[in-house]
């Protein structure tokens, strides 16, 4: 038996996670480590002590580690970053998962053009251009990878008026995710998206109807970040190899 081709683990892999210093991203990058990283590299914004603090989390498991905080709308410097990321662990990368974002609540009558243009930059123009530094850094290196967009739900079926900003910023990751499936399939490097539901974070402490929402879910909670880490895992290992262009719901059943 070819115990290899059943193996649902990242083993070896060097993994990026844009957004590490977050619930989601923590907890993404937790898994890849559980589940036999090698590498991790993690990107935070402003929170430079959770990552840090993830870092000597994960050195501690025998992982080699780079942090950095990135500016992913400057792709010449984010070329750089990718560069050092990848002399600091010692291995090229094989997968990405861009967990950053940003989610305000604002009444619709009271979103303005500067939070439409922020929250377009964070979730939509940063992602987009990293997802394409990586990708033609994978297709040069020659590596066989994965590219894994976090989504929202919120982007298919918007169904509040207070994250209307954030759900046309998420909903326009899915022609990036179809285009760069097509464009980069071809040199075996997968682009898919997550799309998860209401998870138990901090970023949802605002939102004004929560507790009507949960009670729509069909498994009646929210879901944990380490729910949305073990598909990210599972995205990013070669047991989803055939898994391509697509963006996957994770809600419990909504
Ligand atoms: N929680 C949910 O229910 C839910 C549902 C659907 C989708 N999502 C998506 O899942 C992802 C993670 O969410 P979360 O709940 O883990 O939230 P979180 O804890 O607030 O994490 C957000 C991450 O994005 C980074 N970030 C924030 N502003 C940024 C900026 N201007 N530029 C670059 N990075 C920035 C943060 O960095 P610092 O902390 O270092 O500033 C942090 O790493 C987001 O894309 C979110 O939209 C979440």
């Amino acid at each position: 038996m070819d115990k290899a081709k059943y193996n649902l683990g990242v083993q070896g892999k060097h993994i990026l996670v844009i957004g590490g210093s977050g619930a989601i991203g923590s907890e993404i990058v937790r898994s890849q480590v559980a589940n036999g990283a090698k590498g991790i590299t993690i990107t935070y914004n402003s929170n430079k002590t959770a990552a840090e603090a993830l870092q000597a989390e994960i050195q501690a498991e025998g992982v080699s580690v780079y942090i950095a905080q990135v500016d992913m709308v400057n792709t010449a410097r984010f070329d750089l970053f990718l560069e050092e990321a990848v002399q600091a662990v010692g291995l090229e990368f094989d997968a990405a998962v861009i967990a950053s974002g940003t989610s305000p609540n604002t009444p619709f009558d009271e979103q303005t053009i500067e939070q439409y243009r922020k929250i377009y930059e964070v979730n939509t123009f940063g992602p987009t251009l990293a997802a394409r530094s990586i990708a033609n850094r994978m297709k040069a290196k020659g590596v066989k990878g994965s590219i894994v967009f976090i989504t929202s739900t919120n982007g298919k079926d918007s169904n509040a008026s207070h994250s209307n900003h954030y759900d046309g910023s998420k909903s326009a990751l899915w022609p990036t995710i179809r285009n760069m499936a097509k464009m980069y399939g071809k040199h075996n490097i997968r682009t898919n998206g997550i799309a998860p539901g209401w998870i138990d974070t901090a970023m949802n402490d605002d939102v004004p109807d929560l507790k009507d929402e949960i009670k729509k879910i069909y498994l009646g909670r929210q879901g944990t970040a380490a729910e949305v880490g073990n598909l990210a895992t599972f995205l990013c290992s070669d047991a989803s190899s055939f898994v391509n262009g697509e963006d996957w719901e994770i809600d419990g059943g909504y």
